[in-house]
């Protein structure tokens, strides 16, 4: 028996401001696409931005329906739409952020598990780190690649 220890390190910021100038305006783009969301049922609105090789900059917003499975969060629409207009770009980076009630979230929101899976086939497909940029009212949280948010990722059909 072997025991193991996985550490992951991060950057965690007191705001927007203390952030590089590019994640900063990344973060602000997430935070602007949270107004295109589509929430009538759970009211958090999420926005996400991905920042591409080609200096394109891809939002995209959770969208619910009645139908609740076939909602999508706001990193898979992102990630997917960069996937079907940019097939060969590169993912560097993805910002998130959420609000409820109009307010920017207290704490950050981190993708979740699908999206998560989701992001790190993009991450691979295009052989670079995807920075993982999470904002809240409180702190703003800085992953240099989204592996650090799934060490154990399900690969084997690669
Ligand atoms: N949601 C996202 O868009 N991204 C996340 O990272 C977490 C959750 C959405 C899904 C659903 O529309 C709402 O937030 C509540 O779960």
């Amino acid at each position: 028996m072997q025991n193991k220890q996985l550490n992951i390190s991060y950057q965690v910021y007191q705001s927007k401001d203390e952030l590089p100038a590019r994640w900063a305006a990344l973060l602000q783009q997430a935070i602007d696409a949270t107004e295109r969301s589509y929430a009538p049922y759970s009211n958090f609105r999420v926005g996400a931005a991905i920042l591409l090789d080609n200096g394109e900059v891809v939002c995209g917003s959770n969208q619910e329906n009645a139908a609740f499975p076939s909602g999508l969060c706001a990193e898979r629409s992102a990630c997917f739409y960069a996937g079907a207009a940019y097939p060969g770009a590169k993912m560097l980076a993805i910002a998130v952020a959420a609000r409820q009630d109009g307010e920017l979230t207290e704490t950050p929101t981190y993708p979740c598990g699908a999206c998560r899976q989701a992001l790190v086939q993009y991450e691979s497909k295009g052989g670079v780190p995807m920075a993982v940029i999470v904002g809240s009212a409180t702190r703003v949280e800085v992953f240099s690649s989204v592996k650090d948010l799934l060490p154990f990722v399900f690969d084997n059909l690669d």
